[in-house]
């Protein structure tokens, strides 16, 4: 089987003779800045400690960039996001998700022969070893799925030990398309074993969506047929999540692997990290909220709240680090919702309501708007996952799977960096200065 489909050459970053000057006590400095092909210039600090004995102090990273990609783009300004060059909107609406994944991994889109053999690998490697329906087994039945995934994701190490040499090309295509198939597989079966019903095996007949909507939905006591607007929505939830540049999950994913950890370990760390509600949990914290809402007259008390700076409370699915003005995958996953929605005849769907009700009102607020607070994907996500059949402690799991290709595109591109070192931030120590160990009777 052949599984190098492409080859692409990194580009190193453009030589240029901008730079930047630091003065410090009296001396200057002049540091290098790096021009990307698109975006905001880079000032190269990697000599500043050497050259000056500083450190430079930015924690969440907000204006640092901790390396060079060529997978995906940003603006947020301008609510643009492409991948590989290609705009989201484009992708959405004429791609679909198995021919993005082959796109982020390889840098082009697929002939229609590249396309085929693609597909027919991930699909050929979608069952997981039997051995690993024990090891589900472990788990307590009310655990939250994404529990159970960190742990079966991290545990693939232990049963596939032939794709673990990161310095093997081969093993690191391995383990890219075992990822890739097998997490419909493993986030399917951690629903399964959720709700006490029998894991379903994968099917080779079917597309990736649809796959992955018969292992959740079908039973051995009846058919199941999946419904292809279902399967098409599906498909676009998973193309609308698949990359994102360098976000929380994604650096988390690069900071293991910079330590040479094997690409599970590393994709393991990416799901424990997306789960928090900050990142990509927000999905099942805002069904959750609109929930708690429950009615359109409870909304300004909620809207009053997020505001309220002595209040935690924040608007889930709302803000976003990067986009500043909209997010682009919200567009297209408003118009899935309505489809998907008018598909199954839901009108009157309170939560619905009150979720088109809270945007108007929120979005018509000063706060709001001065603070570029808008809707983000996870706001219109969740309403269609409901909508499908899912209960919110599946929207992450689904997130999970959509990002592993994201994931796994830029571990591979970190991996054949020249220039990869193990990641290793510095701080800014404020704790006490060195001082004496005192006898405990003398305390
Ligand atoms: N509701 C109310 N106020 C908010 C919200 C919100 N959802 N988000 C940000 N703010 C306010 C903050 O209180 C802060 O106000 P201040 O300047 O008066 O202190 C200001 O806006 C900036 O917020 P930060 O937290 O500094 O912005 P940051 O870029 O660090 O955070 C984040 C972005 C984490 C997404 C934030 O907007 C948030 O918590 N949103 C809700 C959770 C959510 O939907 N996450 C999903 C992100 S998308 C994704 O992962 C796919």
């Amino acid at each position: 089987m052949i599984f190098m489909l492409h080859h692409l050459e990194r580009t190193d970053m453009a030589d240029t003779r901008k730079t930047a000057t630091l003065t410090l006590d009296g001396k200057t400095y002049d540091l290098p800045i790096h021009s990307p092909t698109v975006g905001p210039d880079v000032v190269d600090i990697r000599k500043l400690y050497a050259q000056a004995g500083v450190f430079t102090y930015d924690p969440g990273f907000t204006s640092t960039a901790a390396c060079d990609s060529a997978i995906t783009f940003i603006d947020g300004e301008e609510g643009v996001l492409l991948h590989r060059g290609y705009p989201i909107g484009q992708l959405a609406a004429d791609s679909h998700y198995l021919e993005v994944c082959y796109l982020l991994l390889y840098g082009e889109l697929p002939s229609a022969e590249q396309l085929e053999l693609f597909e027919t690998t991930v699909t050929k490697h979608t069952m997981i070893h039997e051995q690993m329906h024990n090891f589900f087994r472990g788990f307590r039945r009310d655990a939250h799925p994404m529990a159970t995934m960190v742990g079966v994701v991290g545990a693939m190490s232990a049963f596939y030990h032939d794709s673990t040499d990161i310095n093997d090309t081969w093993q690191r295509e391995v383990a890219s398309f075992r990822l890739i198939a097998k997490m419909p597989t493993i986030a399917a079966m951690a629903y399964k074993y959720s709700i006490g019903q029998p894991f379903v095996y994968p099917r080779n007949d079917l597309d990736y969506a649809s796959n992955f909507l018969n292992m959740c939905f079908s039973v051995p006591a009846e058919d199941y047929v999946v419904d292809p607007i279902l399967a098409r929505a599906m498909d676009r939830i998973f193309t609308l999540h698949a990359d994102h540049e360098q976000n929380a999950s994604t650096s988390t994913v690069r900071l293991a692997s910079s330590s040479g950890a094997n690409p599970f370990a590393c994709i393991a760390a990416g799901i424990a990290c997306l789960w928090g509600p900050a990142h990509g949990g927000a999905n099942q914290a805002c069904l959750e909220m609109l929930n708690e809402i429950g009615t359109v007259d409870r909304i300004p008390e909620f809207i009053a709240r997020a505001k309220d700076k002595d209040d935690p409370f924040r608007l889930m699915g709302f803000g976003h680090r990067v986009y500043k003005n909209f997010d682009p995958r919200a567009t297209v996953m408003k118009q899935s919702a309505d489809e998907v929605l008018e598909l199954l005849g839901i009108h009157n769907n309170p939560i619905l309501q009150v979720a088109k009700e809270l945007e108007r009102e929120a979005l018509e607020d000063p706060y709001f708007a001065e603070k570029k607070l808008f809707p983000n994907v996870d706001f219109y996500s969740g309403i269609i996952l409901e909508a499908m059949g899912f209960p919110t402690s599946m929207f992450t799991p689904i997130f999970a799977l959509s990002r592993t290709v994201g994931w796994i595109s830029q571990w591979k591109e970190q991996l054949s960096d020249p220039d990869l070192k193990i990641g290793r931030p510095r701080q800014l120590y404020t704790g006490a200065t060195a001082r004496d160990y005192v006898e405990v009777e003398d305390r």
